[in-house]
């Protein structure tokens, strides 16, 4: 491969996207996978820049960090961090998806777009902290993950640049290979696929993961089992059911089965329990931000059991009007969220919505999972509108008198019908 093949092709679109000879310091978002290693060294040489490698933790597991930090040392980074976000993540990105039930589409929770805004807000204050200039990161040109980080940076830090070196270089997965062996790059070989078959596309974190590539790309076929790697296929799942209560205050879960948990917890015990059972695998053709269509597998099962939950409590203490205005809150909310705005003002209005709605979101749910399926059977809250109304109707009911639902019966019905009678006439 020569040079002529590798280079980056200098055009830049946008302002916060670096000029070559602007480049002294860069501060690489480094996962330790193929990419970003090529990357680490890759942009020693082309830009004679430092870089500062920077690799956050977010739950994703089975991760050695130690590893990932002395590789990147290894591979020439003046510095290496390692920041566990887990904390942060929880409470700052996944509890607020939780209060606004979010999903897109048919059934993504979310946890990508949730954890891009966290890495690339923790990417700007680690450049600054190590004068960087400019921020690294290894997105490809056609995914939302490049929209998420830069949009973030360019918002919180104006003065900071970007490259993606993976956008522009013309190494496929191959060239990617070959140049890793002949720096010396040590390849992670993947535990089943090993290194000669190209591995799933996959990103994880607390609140879920997702596989891409592969037959996933073909949508006619049907999953193959090699994808899942945390949860338990369900026809392999425990032939008893189990019920799992999960108890929130004010939108938040505090407890499982009664024991109360600190979030990082309660979430890693949650999927525990879904991966046993085999709840949460999601087979998702979505529309990304930049127009395709991609078909994802997910695997949530943390968010398969609390989405449920806190969706099913919220419904109880809500009224039908809440009810029926809360959804298209939460649309418009995980919208923003996965189209990368995560900065944008009105997330934060609908937040102080959701926040409004989840203040007696208090009670505990339990919910049955059994093969694959999760179903809420027990509810209890201090603010059921539930138990208020049956309380009124069985003490004989100051506030509900049956004699008076044909009155009601009447005027609700009245334009419906004249509307029925003029549409029949004129229809003869
Ligand atoms: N399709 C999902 C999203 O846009 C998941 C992306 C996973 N990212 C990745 N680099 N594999 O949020």
């Amino acid at each position: 491969m020569n040079a002529a093949e590798t280079r980056t092709p200098h055009t830049r679109t946008a302002s916060y996207e670096a000029e070559p000879s602007e480049v002294g310091r860069v501060l690489l978002l480094y996962s330790g996978g193929l990419d970003t290693s090529v990357m680490l060294k890759w942009i020693q040489d082309e830009y004679e820049a430092e870089v500062v490698a920077l690799t956050i933790n977010l739950g994703q597991p089975g991760e050695d960090y130690d590893v990932v930090k002395g590789k990147a040392i290894q591979l020439g980074a003046v510095a290496a961090e390692v920041v566990d976000a887990r904390e942060e993540f929880a409470t700052g990105y996944v509890v607020p998806a939780i209060k606004a039930n979010a999903i897109y589409g048919l059934g993504y929770p979310l946890f990508t777009a949730l954890g891009r805004p966290l890495i690339a807000k923790l990417a700007v204050e680690y450049a600054r902290k190590h004068n960087c200039d400019t921020i690294a990161h290894g997105c490809t040109g056609k995914g939302n993950d490049q929209v998420r980080i830069e949009a973030t940076v360019a918002t919180l830090a104006p003065e900071l640049k970007v490259i993606a070196p993976v956008r522009g270089w013309a190494m496929g997965r191959d060239e990617e290979i070959e140049y890793a062996r002949k720096h010396n790059i040590p390849i992670k070989t993947h535990p089943t696929q090993g290194v000669e078959t190209p591995p799933y596309s996959i990103d994880d974190n607390l609140w879920g993961r997702s596989s891409e590539g592969r037959w996933i790309e073909d949508i006619h076929r049907a999953p193959e089992d090699d994808v899942f790697q945390l949860v338990t296929r369900p026809e392999d799942a425990p032939d008893e059911p189990e019920v799992v209560e999960v108890e929130f205050e004010r939108g938040v879960p505090v407890a499982l089965n009664g024991e109360r948990l600190g979030i990082v917890e309660l979430l890693e015990r949650a999927a525990e329990i879904g991966c046993r059972h085999g709840v949460g695998i999601v087979d998702h053709v979505e529309d990304r931000i930049v127009g395709l269509k991609v078909r994802d597998i997910y695997e949530v099962p943390a968010a398969a059991i609390l989405l449920p939950a806190h969706a099913e409590l919220e419904r109880l203490v809500g009224t039908i009007h809440q009810n029926q205005f809360k959804p298209r809150i939460d649309q418009q909310w995980a919208y923003l969220v996965y189209a990368g705005l995560w900065w944008e003002p009105l997330r934060t209005d609908l937040d102080a919505y959701i926040e409004a709605v989840n203040a007696q979101v208090t009670g505990t749910i339990g919910l049955k999972l059994f093969k694959g399926h999760v179903r809420p059977v027990t509810r209890r809250s201090p603010n059921a509108v539930y138990d208020a109304l049956l309380a009124t109707f069985e003490s004989g009911g100051a506030l509900f008198h049956q004699q008076a639902s044909p009155g009601f019966i009447e005027l609700w019905s009245l334009q419906s019908r004249l509307a029925h009678r003029l549409r029949e006439r004129s229809e003869g």
